[in-house]
């Protein structure tokens, strides 16, 4: 059955098919090249788009105002110092008014519980661009830039260094498991994934004939790795964590000597970015041949695009 995803939500990856991501990258892919070709189009003139930040952001910002603007729509970045949410209104009331006079909703902030209460009482697509738990749209700009460079999915190991029960830790593994990819996640005991996503990931997994893996020693786990990835120590809202993070994940660095591990000239690193150089990752590795971060991160328009289109035409 052809794929239709109007009206849709993304609120995790966990509510879409492969078929539905295989989809969206292929027509993300289609974006990039239209966008190289100078290609313009006008597919959202009339249409407005909410943005609400309750943390800071540079790409994903960037990501959705570009992309819906260069298509004619009206995007309204919502600082949620300036709005009553949170302040004297509740979500499903701030839900119920954008729903009346926006066509869709971007949400960055703290709970996942508010992107979810947004899209049950707005009646339009609400695309989840970060919380404490997930960060979906940035996985699919990491899948894409995967294929890209493998031209393939299936199959591929990618090892997520560090905080293994972060957001991007999180979303990883469901992209991965829906994909039949290879995924480890190299953290110490403190920090491995949640419990209940771990097992639900399992079990997609092995439907798409992917693995999910816990390794805590980083050598092991990075052997025949295709990709490395990190992200930050401490996440948005957790800098009171950052000392005892500095303490637990040292061993866990994405250096040059743990590249060479993989035993593969051909593994990429990746990271969502922003990144601590000296931290998570060294100077060396991210300037170096085999990061493809800049990719990664344009691709975070070209996903977000393809996203939009897929959803609101
Ligand atoms: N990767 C990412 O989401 O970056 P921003 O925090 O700058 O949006
Ligand atoms: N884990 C990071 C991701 C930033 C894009 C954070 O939440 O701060």
């Amino acid at each position: 059955m052809a794929v239709n995803l109007t009206g849709r939500s993304l609120l995790t990856l966990l509510e879409y098919t492969p078929e539905e991501i295989s989809y969206l990258l292929d027509l993300s892919f289609q974006v990039k090249r239209e966008s190289r070709a100078k290609i313009v189009h006008r597919r959202f003139v009339g249409k407005t788009l909410a943005m609400i930040f309750e943390k800071r952001s540079t790409r994903t910002r960037l990501a959705f105002e570009t992309a819906f603007a260069e298509e004619g729509g009206h995007p309204i970045f919502l600082s949620i110092q300036d709005i009553q949410l949170g302040a004297k209104e509740s979500i499903e009331d701030t839900a119920r008014v954008l729903g009346r006079m926006v066509d869709a909703i971007m949400f960055r902030g703290f709970k996942q519980e508010t992107v979810e209460t947004l899209a049950k009482y707005s009646n339009v697509p609400v695309y989840n661009g970060l919380t404490d738990v997930f960060h979906p749209t940035q996985v699919l700009a990491d899948l894409m830039t995967v294929q890209e460079v493998f031209g393939r999915l299936k199959g591929i190991k990618l090892v997520f260094m560090g905080d293994g029960r972060n957001n991007m830790a999180n979303s990883l593994m469901i992209g991965c498991a829906k994909m039949g990819m290879h995924y480890v996640v190299c953290s110490p005991k403190e920090l491995r994934p949640d419990e209940k996503l771990f097992k639900t990931c399992l079990e997609v997994a092995k439907e798409t004939g992917g693995t999910i893996q816990i390794e805590e020693d980083p050598e092991k786990a990075v052997q025949g790795a295709d990709v490395i990835y990190t992200d930050v120590w401490a996440s948005m809202g957790e800098e009171d964590k950052q000392a005892e993070r500095e303490r637990l994940l040292r061993p866990y660095q994405v250096n040059e000597h743990l590249m060479k591990k993989t035993g593969k000239d051909e593994t990429i690193f990746l990271h969502c970015l922003p990144a601590v150089k000296g931290q998570e990752v060294t100077f060396e590795v991210i300037e170096g041949k085999q990061s493809k971060v800049w990719d990664e991160a344009e691709n975070r328009k070209h996903t977000i695009k393809a996203l939009m289109i897929a959803t609101l035409l």
